[in-house]
């Protein structure tokens, strides 16, 4: 008999790219599909319920649409937690605690953050009321710091009660059957090298191969061969000639985004990306819908 196992599906990128949009948009997309999704947010203050206008979900998941629930974990104030319950000093913790040193001290422990959080986010995974598990993760160099956390704390903490606790958690994240990958990124080159990178990391750590969303395309609704025609008539000014201007605009934009395309997947040797376009204005509930339909209509 097959158990069936937990379905993680861990969102990074550089802040501003649209993570917590894609996870948002993602996790729709899922639940719509029938697939029973949490979303959780590691961050200190949760964003996508409110995304779609519902309430946050404060001290357990709560669900935002049929088939969605949404949770968000704060790594420090969950490491905070953690002391607090594992510590045996009372009286000492009871004044780290009025003075708030002791959030200082969860800072200062090297990977205790990171390890109960992902621990908190493996057992909320493990639960029968979702099959799968969106995590919209904290920007790049965190999450590879989040990541990383249970290997080094296989070897730091052996024996200790994290330590016991790092050992299944890194065998999860390292499974590709139980562990996906998706790096979110923009047409910037800030972005694109951010996220260029964190591949190569990702690699290096020996985690699953990671697959790429890049988010905020523009559209190429124009031909470029029909550039030269729009300039033309662009040149001659009055309304039509506005029109004409903002097509070469989106012509030459959407050059410009190409070309990053180009050297994203050059220099990644992923051919496949999930596009997202951009969208005009804020991100709202609809346009978080037209994400979702956008990722199912996408290539990877
Ligand atoms: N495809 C898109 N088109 C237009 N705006 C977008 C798109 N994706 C995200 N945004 C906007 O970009 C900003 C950052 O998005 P957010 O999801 O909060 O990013 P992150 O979680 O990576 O910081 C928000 O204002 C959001 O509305
Ligand atoms: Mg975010």
């Amino acid at each position: 008999m097959s158990v069936e196992r937990p379905q993680l599906n861990l969102i990074l990128g550089k802040g501003g790219t649209g993570k917590s949009s894609v996870t948002a948009a993602f996790g729709m997309a899922a639940a719509r599909a029938g697939v029973p999704t949490l979303v959780i947010e590691l961050a200190e203050r949760a964003v996508i319920p409110e995304m779609l206008g519902a309430p946050p979900a404060r001290d357990e998941p709560r669900e935002i649409m049929p088939g969605l629930s949404a949770f968000s974990i704060d790594p420090e104030a969950e490491a905070e937690r953690h002391l607090r319950e594992n510590l045996a000093i009372g009286p000492l913790i009871a004044r780290l605690t009025r003075s708030g040193a002791l959030a200082e001290f969860a800072r200062a422990a090297p990977g205790v953050a990171e390890l109960v959080s992902l621990d908190r986010v493996w057992a909320l995974a493990g639960d029968a009321r979702w099959s799968r598990t969106l995590v919209d993760l904290p920007s790049t160099g965190h999450a590879l710091a989040l990541l990383g956390a249970p290997a080094d704390a296989v070897v730091v903490a052996a024996g200790g009660p994290l330590g016991e606790r790092a050992a299944p958690l890194d065998a999860a994240l390292r499974d590709p059957a139980v562990t996906s990958l998706k790096i979110v990124t923009i047409p910037t080159e800030l972005a694109v090298a951010e996220a260029i990178d964190a591949v190569g990391a990702l690699r290096e750590m020996g985690l699953p191969e990671p697959s790429v969303v890049l988010n905020r395309m523009q559209p190429g609704v124009f031909h470029p061969e029909e550039a030269a025609a729009l300039e033309a008539v662009a040149a001659q000014g009055g309304p039509e000639g506005d029109v004409a201007a903002r097509a070469v605009d989106a012509i030459r934009r959407r050059a410009h985004d190409e070309r990053l395309r180009r050297e994203l997947r050059m220099a990644t040797g992923i051919d496949t990306l999930t596009e997202l376009p951009a969208l005009p204005g804020e991100v709202d509930a609809d346009g978080l819908w037209a994400l979702a339909a956008a990722s199912l209509e996408s290539p990877a």
